[in-house]
């Protein structure tokens, strides 16, 4: 297959086989090429060259209805239900009508219904007249994936009670927001649908759930297919020596300055949380955050982690308690609910970073576009040029613009949601250096994220946040991923 926006070769001569009843893991840097070429088999995108078969037969889609006739379905890295419908409107939406004659709403409940228990299996139910925004983010994952086998016709016939009848289902990156228990559940759902004979495109960036759950593997670089095999017996090294093309430089183990003594002063404070508290979670969250210092706060989904954040900002209705903001800049939020929403697709990337809510624009183009490179070139962002559109960066590529614009704002405090959510194994290292660089010039950072490792290994302290209560925040020295994951989870 081949590939190519404008000059810009994405697929070069890429070959991809995946085999019905097998779990196949697409793996690469941001920007390799791996949702381009999902889009491609899904008829979303068409390939300058390309031959395709699906079950022996020749296949070459030309726009995504052709595709779910055919059975090939995904699930997109963007999420794209609609919050404010409920669960059955999302899983039927976009249905053709035609397909089971269901103006009757009736046959509609059914497709529903029949897709859902799918993704849930048996013993679990997930009600389809709720809105799915009042869903946890682990539930409406499987609303998307119910909608997606429900698209390839998995529930056509709804009276057939055997596997799903799509054929091919792609995950792009189904477990970036979800927390350890809700993506082992996942998993065993996914196990499920394989064994009902579907052939599973799993696009991720974590390596674990690879090896843990993938039959074959195959790694893009640079638009080419750089590896393939089995994620079970490869080792580890070699798939990520696939991916990047050298060795991922060993995580920079220093050890963390400890504080001075002055830092310790009650002026050093930036930041006062005391009993805070909102609508619904969290329930209460007291902490003091001080200048040159990284705050971490774990928590499983779900407890209250993204609203404490937003609640801080200012951005979501406070229930009790205050937030004494000791800072002449202010707080800036790296929102979790990033999904590009935050970006404007058309402009430039230097645009993006540049243009702030506080209105500090940068005037001259000169300045702007030098601006936008040394961002670039800061978050290894893969892109054209600071000139490219951000619309034309990959999923994860995108995540890093946003990044930027907040990193680059002097805010004296910074609160960030899932930094890494969605970033390769290789930017990942970076964008930590970076939040561990600006605390050492000063900034306070409260850190948000589900990866364990990178709170102990980012922070100065962590706290956890169980069931709406904030403990007590402790040094990073003394916590584990374990003892992390154990708090979080009694
Ligand atoms: N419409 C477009 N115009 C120009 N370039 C594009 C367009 N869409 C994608 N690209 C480029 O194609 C390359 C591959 O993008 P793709 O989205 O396939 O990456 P990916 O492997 O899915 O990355 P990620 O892990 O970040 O999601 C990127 O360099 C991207 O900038
Ligand atoms: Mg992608």
């Amino acid at each position: 297959m081949e590939k190519a926006f404008g000059a810009v070769a994405v697929l070069r001569g890429v070959d991809l086989s995946v085999r019905q009843g097998e779990i196949h893991a697409l793996l690469g840097e941001n920007g390799a090429g791996k949702s381009t070429l999902m889009r491609i088999l899904l008829g979303a995108e068409s390939a300058d060259r390309c031959r395709m078969k699906l079950a022996g037969e020749p296949y070459a889609p030309a726009a995504p209805g052709a595709a779910q006739r055919a059975g090939v379905v995904m699930v997109p890295q963007e999420r794209t239900l609609c919050p404010h419908m409920t669960v059955l409107e999302n899983v039927v939406l976009g249905l053709e009508p035609a397909r089971a004659g269901f103006v009757r709403r009736g046959a509609a409940r059914a497709i529903a219904e029949r897709a859902l228990g799918l993704v849930t299996g048996v013993g679990r139910r997930i009600p389809l007249d709720v809105r799915a925004g009042s869903l946890s983010v682990a539930d409406q994952q499987l609303v998307e994936i119910a909608r997606a086998l429900a698209q390839g016709g998995a529930a056509a016939d709804a009276s057939s009670q055997h596997g799903p009848s799509a054929k091919v289902l792609v995950l792009d990156e189904p477990t970036a927001s979800l927390g350890q228990d809700d993506a082992a559940r996942l998993f065993t759902r996914v196990h499920a649908l394989k064994a009902a004979g579907l052939a599973v495109v799993l696009v991720t960036h974590f390596l674990g759930d690879v090896r843990a759950h993938a039959d074959r593997y195959t790694v893009l670089r640079d638009g080419k297919v750089q590896g393939e095999g089995d994620p079970k017996v490869t080792p580890a090294e070699q798939i990520v020596r696939e991916m990047l093309g050298r060795e991922l430089e060993a995580a920079r183990d220093e050890p963390r300055q400890a504080p001075r003594a002055g830092e310790r002063r009650e002026e050093s404070v930036v930041l006062d949380v005391e009993a805070l508290g909102g609508l619904e979670r969290p329930r209460s969250a007291t902490f003091v955050l001080r200048r040159g210092e990284v705050l971490g706060i774990a928590g499983l989904v779900g407890s209250g982690r993204t609203e404490l954040l937003r609640m801080i900002a200012g951005l979501d209705a406070r229930g009790k308690g205050t937030v004494r903001v000791r800072a002449e800049r202010g707080v800036g939020l790296l929102s979790e609910d990033r999904g590009g929403e935050g970006l404007m697709l058309a402009r430039s990337i230097a645009e993006n970073v540049t243009l702030s809510r506080r209105g500090t624009f940068v005037s001259r183009p000169g300045a702007l576009l030098a601006d936008g490179a040394r961002w670039i070139a800061e978050l290894s962002i893969k892109a054209s040029g600071p000139a490219q559109a951000a619309g034309e960066l990959s999923g994860g590529n995108q995540q890093k613009v946003q990044l930027a614009r907040l990193l680059r704002e002097d805010y004296d405090v910074l609160l960030i949601d899932e930094p890494t959510r969605g970033i390769d194994i290789a930017s990942k290292a970076q964008v930590l250096a970076l939040v561990r660089e600006l605390a050492q010039r000063g900034k306070g950072i409260v850190l948000v994220s589900s990866q364990l490792d990178e709170l102990v290994s980012t922070c100065d302290r962590i706290a956890v946040l169980r069931r709406g209560e904030l403990g007590a925040a402790r040094p990073a020295s003394e916590w584990t991923e374990e003892t992390l994951l154990l708090e979080a989870s009694s």
